[in-house]
C-alpha cells in the first residue's frame, strides 16, 4: 500500500512544496524532528552600540565594523555609497545593463515563460541518450542499462565549460539530484519496487557530462550524442575518497576495507564551477536512501530508524546499516569532477567536510589559494568554508592540471558564527529594520580542522580530526555556528569579492523550543527566505573576520517585512525561497526558486548588486507547474535553466499528471534543461 501523503495545506515544509517533493527529495526532512537540537547561543548584540551603519555611512568613505573576534572588516566605499540608493528617484526605465527586460509577471502557467522578445529551447531532456550504444527513450520500456546511457532525472546543477578547438561548442555538466517513482513508471507501487525499477533510479541519479552545440544566430543549444567527452556517473560508478578522512576506520566497510573507493554519488544538489576547469557537485539529502540507522551521528544527519522510502536496502546490503554501518558516512561530501578526463574517477573531497551539501563554489585568495564556500541545507544548519594551504598553478598543462586536483585535499575547514550590531531588543522577529536601518553584522570563521601533508588537526575540543570531517555538523554544533535559515547555493561576486548565499526559508524558526530570530536570520515562521551578503576581511578570504548584511529580504514587496537592498520596493518582482545564485558577466546576481509562497509558478530573477539600481530585481522566466528553478548559467548570448521536478505535486502520477511539459499532453512530463536567448540575437538584458 502507497504510504499516506500528509494532506495539501499540512505540509510543514516552509517553501510551498509538495508532499511529494517532500518524499522523495528530502526523505520528509521537514516532517521529522530538527535534527539540530545544539544548545548554541545566540550572541546577538555582543557588540551592540559598537557603530552605527548609517552613522559609519555619513562618517567614512569606507565602513568598518568591529568583528566578534576583534578584528576590522570592510564593506568597501563603493559599497557603502550603495547601500540606499534610489529612494524618490523615477525609475529608470531600462534597468541596469544585463537587467533590460521587460520583467514576466507571475504566474502558474505549465510552461517555460520568458520576457517578450526572447526565445527558449529544450536543450535535452531526462533520457535523451547521450553515450554511444545507449537507446532513445521510452518510458513505457526504460532499462537500467539503457538510462545508464541517458541523460539523469531531475537536473539541479548546471555547469557550461569552454571546449577548445571545437567551434561553437560547450561542455554541459549536470547534476541528477533524485527520482520520483510515481512520475517515471506507470503504477508504481512504493512498498514494493521492482529490482528493474531501483536500477533504474540508481542509474538516473547521479551526473551527466555532455557536449553541446550552439546555433550561431541565436542562444539554441542542442546536444552532441556520443561526443568523446560525455560521460554518465551514478550509483554504481566508482568515486574516489580523497583527504583527511579517506582510508579511516569511518569509511571503511566489507566491500571497500582500505575505505577508499564508493560506488555512487548520490542528492547532487548544486555545486560549483572551479578556476582550474573542474566541477563540485554537493551531496545533499544522502541520509533518505538508508535504512536502519541508529546512531547519535546517523540523528544529527536525519537518517531513519527504518527502512528507506526506496527499499534499496532489499536489492544492496549497503543501504541497509544494520548491515554497513559506515556506508552513511561515504555520502555527504563534495564530489570534483574533471570534465575534459572522461576517463578520470571523480574524487569525493573530505577535506571539505560531511554534511548535507547544497553547494561548493571557490573564488581564489590573492595569493592564488582557493576558498570554497559551503552551505548545510537543514534548517538551523550552518554555512562553512574551506581554506586550502595550496596555490593554484596556473595554464593548462598536465603538471598544472595534475596539480590543481589535489587543491581541495589541504587546508582549514571553518564554519561561520554571525553577530548582529543591533540589539536583540530590535529584532521583532516580524521582519521590521532594526533602528540602524540594516540587518547587519559582523561574523567570525571558525577553525574546525586543518588538514596537511603530515595528516590532520583537529580545532574542536573532544573530536578527533578525523571525527570533525565526518561528523561535521556535531564540530559546528560544539563551536558554537549560528543556526541558520537552511543555506543554500553561495556565489561570490567575481567583480567585487563579495559572496551571496541563498537562505531559502525556515518554517521553524521560533516556532516551539525552536531557536527564535537573530539578525542575519530575522524572521519568525520563515516562509520566504533571505539572500545574505557577506563582505571578508580585506578582500582576505583566508581571514577569520568578515562583515555580513541582508541583501534580499525576500516575499511580496507589498509586505512590510520585505527588504531589497534600501531600493523602492514599488519597482520589484516579488520573489519567495531563493536557492540557487549565479553571476551574469555584467556583475548582476541571478536567483533561481524554489517553492514559492506567493501563488506563482518559481521562477528566475535577475538583481544589480552594485551601482545606483542595487537591490532593482526583475523576474525573467517562470517554469512549469510542480517544477523548481535551478542551475542557471547567464552568459553574454543565453541563460540556461534546469527546471527541475515538473509535475511534482501531490496525488500526480504517469497515469495522472500534473503537468504536461515539455512535450504536450500524452507524453510522459520530463525534467528538462532550457537555453533562453533573445531573438534578434543581442546579448541578454542589454
Ligand atoms: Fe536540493 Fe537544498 O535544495
Ligand atoms: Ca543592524
Ligand atoms: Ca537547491
Ligand atoms: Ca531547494
Amino acid at each position: 500500500m502507497r504510504k499516506l501523503l500528509p494532506l495539501i495545506g499540512t505540509n510543514p515544509h516552509g517553501g510551498g512544496r509538495s508532499a511529494l517533493t517532500c518524499r522523495f527529495r528530502c526523505g520528509d526532512a521537514c516532517f521529522q524532528e530538527v535534527p539540530n537540537t545544539s544548545d548554541n547561543a545566540y550572541v546577538g548584540d555582543v557588540i551592540t552600540g559598537v557603530l552605527s551603519r548609517r552613522s559609519a555611512l555619513r562618517a567614512a568613505a569606507v565602513v568598518t565594523v568591529a568583528s566578534a573576534a576583534g578584528g576590522s572588516v570592510v564593506f568597501g566605499g563603493a559599497a557603502a555609497a550603495e547601500a540606499h540608493p534610489g529612494h524618490g528617484r523615477p525609475p529608470l526605465a531600462d534597468g541596469a545593463r544585463g537587467l533590460r527586460f521587460a520583467p514576466v509577471a507571475p504566474n502558474t502557467e505549465d510552461r517555460v515563460t520568458v520576457p517578450s522578445g526572447y526565445g527558449q529551447n529544450v536543450v535535452i531532456r531526462w533520457g535523451e541518450p547521450i553515450l554511444r550504444g545507449a537507446p532513445a527513450f521510452d518510458s513505457e520500456r526504460q532499462t537500467a542499462e539503457a538510462q545508464a546511457g541517458q541523460f539523469g532525472y531531475n537536473n539541479d546543477f548546471l555547469s557550461l565549460l569552454p571546449l577548445r578547438g571545437e567551434h561553437d561548442r560547450q561542455v554541459l555538466v549536470a547534476n541528477h539530484e533524485y527520482t520520483d517513482e510515481v512520475l517515471m513508471f506507470r503504477g508504481y507501487d512504493a512498498a514494493n519496487p521492482t529490482r528493474e525499477q531501483v536500477e533504474i533510479a540508481w542509474a538516473a541519479h547521479g551526473l551527466s557530462v555532455v557536449v553541446v552545440q550552439e546555433e550561431r544566430r541565436s542562444g539554441r543549444l542542442t546536444p552532441v550524442r556520443r561526443h568523446p567527452l560525455n560521460r554518465r556517473l551514478h550509483t554504481t560508478s566508482a568515486f574516489e575518497l580523497t583527504g583527511p578522512a579517506a582510508g579511516g576506520a569511518l569509511v571503511r566497510t566489507s566491500a571497500d576495507p582500505k575505505g577508499r573507493t564508493v560506488l555512487g554519488t548520490l542528492n547532487n544538489c548544486a555545486g560549483g564551477t572551479t578556476p582550474w576547469g573542474t566541477t563540485l557537485h554537493g551531496e545533499e539529502n544522502f541520509n533518505q536512501y538508508f535504512a536502519n540507522g541508529s546512531s547519535a551521528t546517523d540523528k544529527r544527519y536525519g537518517v531513519g530508524t527504518g527502512a528507506s522510502e526506496r527499499k534499496w536496502e532489499r536489492f544492496d546490503k549497503r543501504f541497509d546499516l544494520a548491515q554497513e554501518p559506515n556506508e552513511v558516512h561515504r555520502f555527504g561530501w563534495v564530489v570534483e569532477l574533471d570534465p575534459y578526463d572522461p576517463e578520470s574517477t571523480p574524487r569525493k573531497r573530505t577535506a571539505l567536510g560531511r554534511f548535507k551539501h547544497e553547494a561548493a563554489q571557490p573564488r581564489l585568495t590573492a595569493d592564488g589559494r582557493p576558498v570554497v564556500y559551503m552551505g548545510d541545507d537543514e534548517r538551523f544548519d550552518y554555512f562553512y568554508k574551506f581554506v586550502s594551504s595550496k596555490r593554484m598553478m596556473k595554464g593548462d598543462s598536465r603538471k598544472a592540471r595534475a596539480h590543481n586536483l589535489t587543491l581541495l585535499d589541504e587546508g582549514t575547514l571553518y564554519v561561520a558564527r554571525l553577530t548582529g550590531d543591533s540589539p536583540a531588543a530590535e529584532l521583532d522577529g516580524t521582519g521590521k529594520l532594526p533602528n540602524d536601518g540594516e540587518f547587519d553584522g559582523s561574523g567570525t570563521w571558525i577553525p574546525l580542522a586543518t588538514a596537511g601533508p603530515e595528516g590532520a588537526v583537529s580545532h574542536v575540543p573532544g573530536m578527533t580530526a578525523e571525527e570533525v570531517f565526518v561528523f561535521t555538523r556535531l564540530a559546528g554544533d560544539k563551536a558554537g555556528a549560528t543556526k541558520m535559515d537552511r543555506p543554500e547555493d553561495v556565489e561570490p561576486s567575481p567583480r567585487t569579492g563579495r559572496v551571496y548565499v541563498a537562505l531559502t526559508n525556515n518554517t521553524n524558526r521560533g516556532k516551539g523550543t525552536n531557536p527564535g530570530v537573530d539578525e542575519a536570520n530575522p524572521r519568525n515562521l520563515n516562509k520566504h527566505g533571505q539572500v545574505l551578503e557577506l563582505a571578508e576581511h580585506w578582500d582576505d578570504p583566508s581571514a577569520d573576520g568578515f562583515a555580513w548584511r541582508l541583501f534580499l529580504v525576500a516575499g511580496d514587496p507589498d509586505d512590510p517585512a520585505t527588504y531589497f537592498a534600501g531600493y523602492p520596493k514599488d519597482k520589484v518582482s516579488p520573489i519567495s525561497c531563493p536557492d540557487n545564485v549565479a553571476f551574469d558577466p555584467h556583475g548582476n546576481l541571478w536567483i533561481s526558486t524554489d517553492g514559492n509562497q506567493l501563488g506563482s509558478h518559481d521562477g528566475l530573477f535577475g538583481v544589480a548588486v552594485h551601482g545606483e539600481r542595487r537591490g532593482e530585481l526583475k523576474q525573467f522566466l517562470t517554469v512549469p507547474r510542480g517544477a523548481e528553478t535551478c542551475g542557471p548559467v547567464i552568459q553574454d548570448r543565453r541563460v540556461l535553466v534546469a527546471v527541475q521536478h515538473p509535475g511534482e505535486l501531490d496525488g500526480a502520477s504517469v497515469e495522472n499528471p500534473a503537468s504536461v511539459w515539455p512535450d504536450g499532453p500524452g507524453r510522459i512530463v520530463r525534467p528538462s534543461v532550457v537555453a533562453v536567448w533573445r531573438n534578434d540575437g543581442g546579448d541578454i538584458g542589454v
